[in-house]
């Protein structure tokens, strides 16, 4: 039968008619950059999440780049970061002229070590910030690891690029530090193509964000054309960046939103599909769960000692058999302008360092069929057989 044998893709975007229909009716209006469907975005997005502000931007990246610009990250600034993440989690501090210092994660999950953090933080005084990524979409131990940012005087701007759209008790991921930052990557758990959105409760950081999301100008360029005021009249307060949504891309975004809860059920049921089949081997581990994980990421651990061949071969082997899956993440210590920057050494953060080895990331997208899920079990049920047997 055909659907057994195509190639399940690592991800893929779920985007229906609704995105269609929504994308024709911005190309049709005559308005195609960040006007009144990226401000509706954001008023939307701000309620689900319940938080007070959002600016929609047009990537991640851009986001944590305003984030640390608003709160006032610079030259001869330290912020931290964990090494298990994506390179601009700490590429953006360097834009600033301020210096990373990795921090590594723990022994149970993903995420940044709450303990390790202390230790960094009472080392190095000169922390400004903290880059929080929720690795995988499950979050860090958020409490804690405030309570230790506010003892040391330290900002915490949270990476929610993979965690959108985790609940904790206290509140949504990426609106319990002082910035969130969510991400939509064509791969993410909603998606724009590219996009990404800023969130925060404090009027003057969202007033320094928005302003430098657009030149610096003081006024938005929706509002140049739209208002009764000549539209040619506006002033530049800064030296700003471009890091508006378009309206094409936010429209897309709406529609999204509205099945972002839909889309996590399925990834969830995928993840306990995955979780039951994989419980009783010897030769791969699945993740810890937590129950406000989104599951952007089902990371199966493989133990190379029981299987005889280790992480990269496994991937061979999926792919052989029609299976997709990536590695999240390489270390960025181990990454040649982060080890040179640093000095660092594979070793310098063992537990990274070992987790990549050993880590690679299965199919979990909203739309895989259960004939594409049962594939991908069998595949890994079939690839961690006991050998001989
Ligand atoms: C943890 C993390 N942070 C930030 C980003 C950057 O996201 P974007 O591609 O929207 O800039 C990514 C991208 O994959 C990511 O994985």
């Amino acid at each position: 039968m055909k659907a057994s044998t195509d190639f399940v893709p690592f991800a893929l975007p779920s985007i229906g008619k609704e995105e269609e229909d929504a994308v024709l009716e911005v190309m049709r209006s005559g308005w195609l950059t960040t006007g009144k469907v990226a401000l509706a975005f954001e008023s939307e997005f701000a309620s689900f999440v319940g938080s007070p502000f959002a600016l929609a931007v047009n990537s991640a990246t851009s986001g944590l780049h305003l984030a640390l610009e608003a709160l006032g990250v610079g030259q001869g600034d330290l912020v931290a970061t964990s090494p298990y993440t994506f390179t601009s989690s700490a590429a953006v501090a360097r834009h600033l002229g301020a210096e990373i210092r990795f921090c590594d994660i723990s022994e149970d999950d993903y995420n940044i070590d709450p303990e390790s953090l202390e230790a960094l933080l009472s080392r190095e005084k000169r922390i400004k910030a903290l880059v929080l990524v929720h690795v995988g979409g499950f979050p860090c131990r958020v409490a804690e690891i405030l309570a230790i940012a506010r003892r040391h005087a330290c900002a915490v701007v949270e990476d929610a690029a993979h965690a959108f759209p985790s609940r904790l008790p206290e509140g949504t991921v990426g609106t319990l530090g002082d910035i969130g930052v969510y991400s939509f990557y064509a791969t993410k758990t909603i998606t724009t193509g590219e996009g990404g959105m800023v969130v925060t409760a404090d009027e003057g950081l969202r007033k320094r964000m928005a302003l430098m999301r657009l030149h610096g100008f003081d006024r938005e360029a929706w509002d140049r054309y739209t208002s009764k005021e000549a539209s040619w009249l506006y002033g530049v307060a800064e030296a700003g960046y471009k890091y508006n949504l378009p309206d094409i891309l936010a429209a897309i975004g709406r529609e999204q939103l509205k099945k972002a809860r839909l889309f996590l059920c399925e990834r969830k049921a995928i993840a306990a599909r995955y979780l039951s089949a994989f419980a009783s081997l010897d030769a791969v581990q699945s993740p810890p769960t937590h129950p406000a994980h989104a599951w952007h990421l089902f990371s199966l651990r493989v133990n190379a000692e029981s299987l005889g061949f280790g992480r990269d071969e496994f991937v061979v082997r999926l792919k052989e058999k029609g299976i997709g899956s990536s590695v999240h993440f390489i270390p960025l210590h181990i990454m040649r302008y982060w080890a040179e920057r640093y000095g660092l050494k594979p070793e310098s953060f063992p537990r990274a360092f070992e987790k990549f080895t050993r880590t690679l990331s299965l199919p979990i997208w909203h739309g895989m069929s259960k004939a594409q899920v049962e594939r991908v079990v069998e595949a890994v049920l079939d690839i961690s057989a006991p050998r001989g047997s």
